[in-house]
């Protein structure tokens, strides 16, 4: 379209220059009329020269069709060019709208992550800050731990050698208690004594036959330790030790002797005897006592053959008692 325009526009150009060589010549014409006849003659001359002038301008005109078409055709790839760069810079702007949205979002995330960097950086300090405290805190801390520490080896000290001493004590202790243990068991071992005399009730005369044969003594006043068997008048010694033992028999109103011994085991120690207590001599008494070393478990009793007598007054009796062990 542009295209036909400019040659239009070439070819109305063309015409003008062809007009304006007629009006030269016309004007020549009509200018001097005088010269008419002279003007005619030079006008062969001057068709003439129109005739070249003509073909000079029949080549400038194809010359200028071709140079026309030639840039015809420039321009066309000229276009083609220009519709490629615009759609190119179309694009280009997209993409720079694109890219302006993308930086502009990146300048906010640029501009917050800034914020909370510095956000970060005062968190940091403050953190740092803490730190250090806590770092004074801990120096602190730590110093009075070694404090502690030593107050706690010091007292760990203190208490293995409380403990040690403690042990000490209770060894001392256990020592003490066995001896006071020993020395209880030796007291309550010391105490023995006994003494009772011969019928729990009643009067009247124990008779024998000639054989002596061990008297009962079943009214028992004291049996300290309870070594004195009032069933079976036996004594039987809990320790090794000294003892002393007496015994007394009574005679009264009895045509028979009366014999009693103190015996050791199967042996007789000491004796005593009376006779006959007839109406002129109705009482008697007789006594006898000794010192004896036993051996635990030695059994000690009084004998009688013949006859003795009690009653209510107590009057026949047998007593023991340890001395010391030995
Ligand atoms: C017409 O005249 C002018 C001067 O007035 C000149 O320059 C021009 O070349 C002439 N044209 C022709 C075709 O001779
Ligand atoms: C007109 O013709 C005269 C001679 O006749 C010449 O001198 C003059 O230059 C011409 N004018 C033009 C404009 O050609
Ligand atoms: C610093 O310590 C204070 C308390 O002493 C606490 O409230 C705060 O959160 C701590 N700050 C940081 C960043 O640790
Ligand atoms: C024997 O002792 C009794 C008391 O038990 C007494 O009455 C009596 O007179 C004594 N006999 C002699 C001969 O001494």
């Amino acid at each position: 379209m542009n295209m036909r325009t400019f040659m239009a526009l070439l070819m109305v150009l063309l015409l003008c220059h062809l007009c304006r060589a007629q009006i030269n010549s016309s004007d020549n014409d009509s200018s001097d009329e005088t010269d008419l006849a002279d003007t005619q003659r030079p006008s062969i001359e001057g068709s003439e020269d129109d005739l070249v002038l003509q073909t000079d301008i029949w080549v400038e005109l194809l010359a200028l069709r071709d140079l026309v078409v030639e840039q015809s055709v420039e321009l066309r790839y000229l276009k083609d060019r220009v519709t490629v760069l615009d759609s190119l810079v179309e694009d280009l702007q997209k993409e720079n709208t694109v890219m302006e949205a993308r930086m502009t979002a990146a300048e906010i995330l640029v501009e917050e992550l800034q914020m909370k960097n510095d956000a970060q950086a005062r968190d940091l300090a403050i953190a740092q800050q803490n730190i250090s405290s806590i770092q004074e805190t801990l120096t602190v801390c730590e110093l009075h731990v070694e404090e502690v520490e030593k107050q706690q080896e010091a007292q760990a000290r203190e208490l293995a050698a409380a403990h040690l001493e403690l042990s000490a004590i209770r060894e001392t202790l256990t020592v003490n208690e066995l001896r006071v243990e020993m020395l209880e068991k030796q007291r309550e071992v010391v105490k023995v004594a006994f003494s009772a005399s011969l019928l729990a009730s009643g009067e009247g005369n124990i008779e024998y036959g000639s054989e002596f044969a061990t008297l009962i003594f079943r009214n028992v006043f004291t049996n300290t330790g309870n070594h004195y068997n009032p069933n079976t008048g036996y004594f039987t010694a809990p320790v090794r030790g000294v003892y002393y033992f007496r015994f007394t028999g009574h005679m009264a109103y009895s045509e028979k002797y009366m014999r009693m011994r103190l015996v050791k085991n199967s042996n007789a120690m000491v004796f005593i005897g009376d006779c006959k207590t007839p109406s002129t001599d109705p009482e008697d008494n007789a006594s006898n006592g000794v010192v004896l070393q036993l051996e635990v478990g030695d059994v000690v009793s009084v004998q009688l053959s013949d006859s003795v007598w009690d009653d209510q007054y107590h009057r026949t009796t047998f007593s023991g008692f340890l001395l010391f062990p030995s």
